[in-house]
């Protein structure tokens, strides 16, 4: 069978995927026997393109690299139309995250699961705000919502979960889960201060512009709640997740943990207990012998600590083009391998 895939949202990460798809077309097919045409692509700044034949994708990523407007299968549908008309089989929701109200992508994911097809996303939104939800209406309508890429892009955490360490009882989980304070966190042990270190961030395209959702750790509550509810089931909200970010990190705190033979990292932190679960995002000093406190720059790493197993650390790249499309590629591959 070959697969119909659509994209919504064709930035970083939807242009990424599209040149993993392609360089890999071969590869997929003879290793997977995974066939796929992208029919669709959805994106405010390109437009909306529909081909049920399969998008000329080499000359659509040429006009995006210069940011011009796609110029060749121009469709009228909205978002919501090009999921629902078009001849799809799964959706890529990759459009920008909302972790208050979820944005567009949670009517982009419910439209397609009502349609039928599955989703498949990177976008923390619908995830942290409904997974539950989300998760229903696939069941509901035989198809799947795959996240893969939410949580630390292509590094495997969910699948790791679900996978791997299918049959240990998962009783913690632990560990870095925003590349952008980690990276600050490691300069700042080097003695440069927080405001200095923000700058260097953002001019390195670490940080954003607004760094709020980094540097106060909404991102990695977001990360967490997804983890709590999906590796745990326990079934709370982003906003009951007490959140601390890594702005009150002084120089005297770093001091302090240097001289204890420790680092601060900004930790989330999902744990069961005889009351349910417990998780949280706060900066804490790691000793360090702990593999956690090893793991500098940008890199994310989380420690699983399970019954048959004891401690199991994944450590990997937290974002990037690449990196992040392959967290697509990896759920494609699942969808397909059923
Ligand atoms: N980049 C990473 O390393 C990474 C890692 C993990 C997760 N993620 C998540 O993956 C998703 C995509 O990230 P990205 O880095 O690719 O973002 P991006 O570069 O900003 O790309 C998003 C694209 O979607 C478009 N878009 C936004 N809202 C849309 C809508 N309602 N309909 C159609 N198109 C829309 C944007 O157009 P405009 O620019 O005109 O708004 C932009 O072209 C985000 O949810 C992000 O949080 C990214």
């Amino acid at each position: 069978m070959k697969h119909k895939i659509g994209i919504l949202g064709f930035g970083t990460v939807g242009q990424g995927l599209a040149e993993i798809l392609l360089s890999k077309k071969e590869e997929l097919k003879s290793k997977y026997g995974y066939e796929f045409d992208i029919v669709a692509v959805g994106d405010f700044k390109f437009g909306n393109v529909y081909n049920a034949n399969g998008l000329d994708i080499p000359s659509m990523l040429k006009e995006a690299s210069v940011g011009k407007k796609f110029s060749k299968d121009i469709t009228d549908w909205d978002n919501i139309n090009l999921i629902k008309n078009s001849d799809t089989s799964v959706w890529c929701e990759l459009t920008f995250t909302d972790l208050v109200n979820g944005g567009p992508a949670v009517d982009h994911v419910k439209t397609a699961l009502k349609a039928g097809k599955h989703i498949v996303t990177s976008n923390k939104g619908p995830a942290a705000l409904c997974y539950p939800e989300m998760k229903k209406i696939a069941d509901e309508n035989n198809c799947k919502f795959m996240i893969e890429g939410t949580v630390v892009a292509g590094t495997p955490v969910i699948n790791l979960a679900d996978g791997p360490l299918a049959g240990c009882k998962i009783t913690k989980i632990r560990g870095i889960l925003n590349g952008t304070t980690n990276y600050m966190l490691t300069e700042m042990e080097k003695g440069m201060p927080y405001d200095e270190v923000l700058k260097v961030a953002q001019s390195k395209g670490y940080a954003e512009a607004d760094p709020t959702g980094d540097v106060e750790g909404y991102d990695a509550r977001g990360k967490v709640t997804i983890l709590a509810n999906i590796v745990m089931g326990a079934g709370i909200k982003i906003t009951d997740v007490p959140c601390e970010g890594i702005t009150k990190i002084t120089p005297k705190d770093i001091e302090k943990a240097k001289s204890q033979n420790k680092r601060w990292k900004l930790i989330g932190s999902v744990e069961l207990t005889e009351n349910g679960v417990d998780a949280s995002v706060k900066p804490e000093m790691i000793d360090i012998s702990h593999p956690l406190a090893g793991v500098s720059g940008a890199t994310n790493a989380l420690t699983f600590t399970t019954d048959l197993l004891g401690d199991v650390t994944i450590v990997g790249p937290g974002a990037g083009k690449i990196e992040t499309g392959f967290s697509i590629l990896t759920d494609l591959i699942k969808i397909h391998r059923g």
